[in-house]
């Protein structure tokens, strides 16, 4: 009897471990060098961080059910994390990568390795550093294609073109920073985007290598958009060509066509786009969607499809002929760019949370600290001020000795305190002519509990306070949807009834609407210290974040992991 027991959990056991091989789940290990490498830009060579000496850096290329353990060495001066934005990492936020929010940064001469699953997720991510202004130059895509044998809801294109969207500075990022916090001002605005690392044709130095894509007449072609820029949401748009949206932040959409469209800084989007045009140069383009009274970088980063059979001009001037330009919205194009999001919907009937147990109500937006002596070098901000930024009145600041995970599951006291108000500590008109009395944030570290399994809503409402404008809201750890969104004061009595629960789009970032409120829902299924924080690294650094501490559920299935043993000591 014993034997015939022990028998059959031997065979049970293997024959999971074929089922395993079956569904072909695989294991990728990999390994990213962080080391400074000579990066030549706009006619100058820098010495930018780097993974494996790659700009951008690695693509991943994984498939849903796949693991991954990448080993992080830090080759470079600067402290580093490495965070793979829109992975679930559920009850593993030890694997997520924010500094001093899951984990202390890996020093320099220092290593961690990153271990996590993909589970029941596809589509285009992409991983940056999360720590201080790194990410500047420390980004990639991350593709996860379905299990094999799993359809794409729309016809997949053989062909699949990763679109990376990114600002470079003709300066080293970090010292950009350095000089903005020391200040209290604005930090500088970058000097271009790029696609692929390539500012492209509208700049100095750079036409020789601009990217260029081939295509071949009548083909359809996946284009996966990041938008890795480090301040500025982006509008994209190619010239005479349709793009269909097919997925954004790795869910996928009702397929719609337009000519432009607008992701901010952390969202993805794929299209698909054919080439049904006269066989010729195409450029595609992105530039500013610049919702805020703020300066921005107002240039634009180009680069080419070009059809096989493009025809060449003859005699003299021969050689190529040149691309011809999309037609791009206006920078501050509110109208284009909240058309475009409200077209987004859930691919199909989405398993939204109908009965609300967290009702919150988030005011995002900037802020000034007024400056004891307004003449101070260190209070260039607008008369006499430093640039700060909140949520619910709360300016986040990173702990330093540990990281809020750690301290949390140690029960370290004095690292954050879990008392972030669920409501803005004063009701005002909020998108109105705000009191300069409400225009300082307090700072602390604040995080907001959620039982396991809560069903959550978030309405993140902008304010006036120095300027309204779109804050891209990115929250780790979870897939959420946007259930409603619009334009001045949440009205809790009648807006509700507008909501979509049937096929809202599901995201890991929104934006809210400059001056407007957008709602999420989402289910607290993952324990752990999840961070919420605009993508704006700008908005960032002055503080716009909180944390979420979801509390682990009944049993090992519902609680956070142990720590693994290399995790960077604090
Ligand atoms: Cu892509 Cu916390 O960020």
């Amino acid at each position: 009897m014993e034997t015939l027991r022990r028998f059959s959990i031997v065979f049970f056991i293997a024959l999971l471990a074929y089922f395993d091989f079956l569904a072909c789940a695989e294991h990728h290990v990999r390994q990213f060098v962080i080391e400074p490498r000579p990066v030549k830009r706009l006619c100058r060579t820098h010495q930018s961080i780097t993974v494996n000496g790659q700009f951008p850096g690695p693509t991943l290329e994984v498939r849903n059910g796949d693991s991954l353990a990448i080993t992080v060495i830090n080759r470079a001066r600067y402290n580093i994390s490495i965070h793979w934005h829109g992975i679930r990492q559920l009850r593993n936020p030890w694997a997520d990568g924010p500094e001093y929010i899951t984990q202390c940064p890996i020093r320099p001469g220092q290593s961690y390795t990153y271990r996590f699953k993909i589970e029941d997720q596809e589509g285009t991510l992409w991983w940056h550093a999360h720590s201080r202004w790194l990410r500047a130059t420390v980004y990639g895509a991350l593709i996860i294609y379905p299990r094999l044998g799993s359809p794409y809801p729309f016809s997949m294109p053989k062909r699949d073109i990763p679109i990376l969207l990114g600002e470079w500075w003709d300066r080293n990022p970090m010292d950009v920073l350095r000089q903005a916090q020391f200040t209290g001002a604005a930090a500088n605005v970058s000097d271009a985007y790029t696609i692929n690392g390539q500012p492209g044709d509208l700049y100095r130095c750079s036409r020789a290598e601009t990217i260029r894509f081939p295509i071949f007449p009548g083909e359809t072609v996946q284009l996966r958009v990041i938008n890795a820029a480090m301040n500025q949401e982006l509008f994209f748009s190619v010239a005479n060509h349709q793009l269909t949206v097919v997925e954004t932040d790795s869910a996928y959409t009702k397929p719609f066509t337009t000519s432009v469209i607008m992701v901010g800084p952390g969202q993805t989007t794929n299209v698909l786009l054919t080439a049904n045009q006269r066989p010729g140069r195409y450029y595609m383009a992105a530039r500013a969607y610049n919702s805020a009274n703020a300066p921005f970088d107002n240039t634009t980063t180009t680069a080419i499809f070009e059809y096989i059979n493009a025809p060449t001009r003859r005699g003299r001037g021969r050689g190529q002929i040149a691309p011809v330009f999309p037609v791009l919205p206006g920078f501050n194009d509110t109208a284009t760019a909240t058309a475009y999001v409200n077209r987004l919907r859930y691919w199909k009937q989405a398993p939204v949370p109908l009965q609300i147990d967290e009702n919150l109500f988030f005011t995002v937006g900037l802020g000034l600290t007024n400056c004891s002596n307004p003449n101070s070098p260190r209070c260039q901000g607008p008369n006499g001020t430093r640039f700060a930024a909140s949520i619910n009145n709360q300016s986040f600041v990173l702990p330093r000795r540990n990281s809020v995970m750690q301290a949390y599951y140690q029960g370290m006291p004095g690292i954050f305190t879990t008392d972030f108000p669920p409501v803005p500590p004063v009701q005002f008109d909020y998108t109105g002519n705000v009191s300069r009395g409400l225009w300082q944030p307090v700072k602390g570290t604040k995080a907001y509990k959620l039982k396991y399994n809560a069903n959550v809503q978030i309405v993140l409402q902008d304010t006036s306070i120095v300027t309204p404008e779109n804050h891209p809201m990115h929250l780790h750890g979870y897939q959420f949807y946007v259930v409603g969104s619009g334009f001045g004061n949440f009205n809790p009595r009648t807006d509700p009834a507008r909501f979509n629960l049937f096929d809202p789009p599901e995201k890991n970032t929104i934006g809210t609407p400059p001056g407007g409120w957008v709602a999420i829902r989402f289910v607290a299924d993952n324990p752990g210290a999840w961070f919420m924080h605009c993508h704006i690294d700008s908005h960032l650094g002055w503080g716009l974040a909180m944390v979420f501490l979801v509390e682990n559920g009944r049993g090992q299935l519902q609680s956070v992991q142990a720590p693994p043993l290399d995790l960077p000591r604090c």
